[in-house]
């Protein structure tokens, strides 16, 4: 069945990954496997209108607007996107397509748009196939759809789906895939349900280093093995920290995935720093704030100089006074966004 033309709107969010993904394969398969928060607050809405085209055009038809002011610095991305997805989605050459996008965080707050970008793309593209082919099941619309935003960006196969998703095959955790991120099968204690995350805007400059860039310096890396194995391990003992819900040893693990993320920046040849001079000021501020408050709040980081403040929802009142008295100082325009974990991506 032939579809003339037509609209679809997905709201995708953001995710923060526990076991950060440094380092792929080919084909943006993972070097080792990766755990994530879904955010909710954190998210991009993309409209894709698609109209048939009288006879299939040999280049990919399409524009992208930001905010619906036409966006040419997407184009590029957003075309590597469709030559890598052509062979899964045959029909991208029969259609133009207009991609309205805009963000619910900040333009160039630092916070990266590609995980919810691309996975919002993604879905509206499998919005079609499923008009082409409606007898598909939710399951297999949801995987294809992660399969497919792993091909824009490898943590946006992390966003389709909420609260707990983990990319990347391991030998000890049902489920797990290279090529689509799963919700985590297993039991998790109450005390990680609604987690909250705050994101503490730390520096809007464009990164110095794209995170393609990162990922490949892992290749000749001289603790890539080491750091490959860890990430097996720390999912691993994840595992029973989620069931017991044993939070200091969650804390050990987030945070020496983040500062093991950024180890690997600074250890690759050429080396290069993500942090800020703030970020560590608000690492200390964390870390003393927890040895007196007797809450369990802890940092995560993404590429980049901002901090992922996470913490239980209960000790929410005095987590996000002590982030607004103590914090906000350390933020561009003391700018910061609470958010909390997510059920996934929806259709509007
Ligand atoms: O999805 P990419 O290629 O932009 O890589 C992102 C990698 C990190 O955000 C640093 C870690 C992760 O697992 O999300």
């Amino acid at each position: 069945k032939s579809v003339s033309s037509g609209k679809t709107t997905y709201k995708s969010p953001s995710n923060i990954a526990l076991v950060k993904y440094w380092g792929k394969k080919k084909n943006q398969i993972p070097a080792n496997p990766s755990i994530s928060f879904t955010l909710s607050e954190c998210a991009t809405v993309t409209t894709l209108s698609y109209t048939k085209l009288d006879t299939p055009s040999a280049i990919f038809s399409f524009d992208v607007s930001l905010d619906g002011k036409k966006e040419e610095g997407f184009k590029p991305k957003i075309k590597t996107f469709f030559e890598r997805v052509y062979q899964y989605l045959p029909f991208l050459k029969d259609y133009h397509f207009e991609i309205e996008t805009s963000n619910s965080f900040p333009h160039s707050s630092g916070i990266a748009s590609s995980a919810s970008g691309m996975s919002a793309l993604a879905l509206c593209l499998m919005e079609i196939e499923r008009n082409l082919n409606p007898m598909m099941t939710a399951e297999f619309f949801n995987q294809k759809a992660s399969f497919l935003a792993r091909l824009g960006s490898g943590s946006a196969a992390r966003s389709i789906k909420g609260s707990l998703v983990q990319w990347g095959e391991h030998e000890d955790i049902d489920a797990s895939s290279d090529l689509y991120g799963v919700e985590y099968p297993h039991k998790v204690h109450p005390v990680f349900q609604n987690y909250c995350d705050t994101i503490l805007l730390v520096d809007k400059g464009q990164k110095q280093v794209s995170s393609t860039v990162g990922h490949d310096l892992m290749h000749g890396h001289p603790f890539a093995e080491q750091r490959f194995n860890q990430a097996h391990e720390n999912l691993l003992k994840l595992q029973s920290i989620f069931e017991t819900g044993d939070i200091d040893e969650f804390i050990g693990i987030v945070e020496s995935e983040a500062l093991t993320l950024h180890a690997m920046m600074m250890t690759s040849r050429p080396y290069f720093i993500l942090m800020k001079p703030n970020t560590l000021e608000i690492i200390n501020k964390i870390w003393a704030f927890r040895e007196t408050s007797k809450t369990h709040v802890c940092f995560t980081l993404d590429a980049g100089a901002n901090v992922h403040v996470l913490y239980p929802e209960n000790e929410k009142v005095e987590v996000e006074q002590f982030i607004k008295d103590e914090l906000a100082q350390f933020c561009q325009n003391g700018q910061f966004i609470n958010d909390h974990v997510g059920k996934g991506a929806q259709k509007i």
